[in-house]
């Protein structure tokens, strides 16, 4: 096989299967940047809606980099991994101030700017601005390592160097880098499958050596993932005059500076976390439970009720007595807004509609 006859089957079957999605329809720098931040660790599927709610409210960067963060916060809730957000518009502000708007199209301003790898970089410059720089993701990796039957571990630079010269050599035959991007990865999102590829239906099945052997399911070889740290979590609710006690998380770290019902990771220290607010609680017993997942933390989460016999109305800052309108529109920590839901439905009718 040549690497023209890779490149060639390769745009064929891009240009019959391609799915329709948003950001395939124009090559606006700022919008393919969205697109890539969002997907970095989101399904497409759960993109779309987002990425349309996000571009109406945000059209272009200045919109975006003038936005209030806790509106930011708002359009990005439900995707996760806040930093991406953050970055983004940071990255954002930069290409505002230091570029007038204009994204830059060489690969060393591109990977300088917040929130922006080599993976981002390459997609940016190859589908904005058609150069041929590859960008190398999971997906990529995956389609590739199997193509070339590349039995080393992937996360090895070696692995890593050939697939990055083989995918140069590919773009060196079709100058439609943008669109040889998109088409790896289109065919590991929806043929060259993790678990069951669709070797079938698959245009490099004359080429690729893994199938030849039968062991593209076996490929990529990886180090085993890290393990997932599981925490056990206590959180507490606790209802008074109409109103549900609610703080903030620390403007560091997980989640930082988000909402969420008292929480601690024991009884104990749940308790000493209401005393902090100058309330002695007594917790009623436990009301349900829930488990969340984050990349390497698994929260088990056990709610409870909450009784006290004294409310303190005042509260020191980043703790809030909530209405129902906060309660239901408040940037919540990951889990803790299916908590707030949980509460809202349960007890909504309780809540007075503001808070304090
Ligand atoms: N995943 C990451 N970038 C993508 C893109 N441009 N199209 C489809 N899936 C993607």
């Amino acid at each position: 096989m040549t690497d023209e006859q890779l490149t060639t089957s390769l745009l064929d079957w891009y240009d019959r299967s391609r799915r329709n999605l948003p950001w395939r329809s124009d090559n606006d720098p700022y919008r393919i940047w969205v697109s890539e931040i969002m997907l970095q660790q989101t399904r497409v599927e759960t993109v779309i809606p987002y990425y349309q709610r996000f571009l109406e409210r945000f059209p272009d960067m200045q919109a975006l980099a003038g936005a209030p963060e806790e509106e930011l916060m708002s359009f990005w809730q439900g995707l996760g991994y806040y930093s991406r957000a953050r970055n983004l518009q940071r990255g954002v502000r930069e290409v505002v101030e230091r570029y007038g708007g204009q994204m830059p199209d060489s690969h060393e301003a591109v990977v300088s700017l917040p929130g922006i790898g080599a993976y981002t970089a390459g997609a940016i410059l190859s589908i904005a601005h058609n150069k041929p720089e590859p960008a190398i993701d999971g997906n990529v990796l995956r389609v590739l390592s199997r193509l070339l039957k590349i039995e080393d571990l992937i996360e090895q630079a070696g692995a890593r160097r050939r697939i990055d010269t083989t995918i140069r050599a590919m773009m060196a035959t079709i100058p439609r880098y943008g669109d040889i991007t998109q088409a790896l990865m289109e065919l590991g999102a929806i043929v060259c499958l993790p678990r069951n590829p669709c070797c079938e239906e698959c245009p490099w099945k004359e080429f690729c050596s893994a199938r030849q052997s039968g062991v593209q399911g076996s490929l990529p070889r990886k180090k085993s993932s890290l393990p997932v740290r599981i925490v056990e979590v206590y959180t507490g609710i606790l209802i008074a005059d109409g109103r549900v006690l609610a703080m903030k998380r620390p403007a560091k770290g997980l989640l930082a500076g988000m909402w969420e019902f008292p929480s601690a990771e024991g009884i104990e220290l749940l308790e000493a976390r209401f005393q902090a607010t100058g309330h002695e609680v007594s917790l009623e017993p436990e009301w349900f439970s829930l488990t969340h997942t984050f990349s390497h933390r698994e929260w088990r989460m056990r709610i409870f009720h909450c009784k006290a016999p004294r409310i303190q109305k005042k509260t020191a800052d980043g703790t809030r007595w909530m209405g129902r309108d906060e309660l239901q529109t408040a940037i919540w920590a990951g889990p803790h807004r299916k908590v707030a839901a949980r509460v809202d439905k349960e007890f909504g009718e309780l809540l007075q509609e503001k808070g304090s």
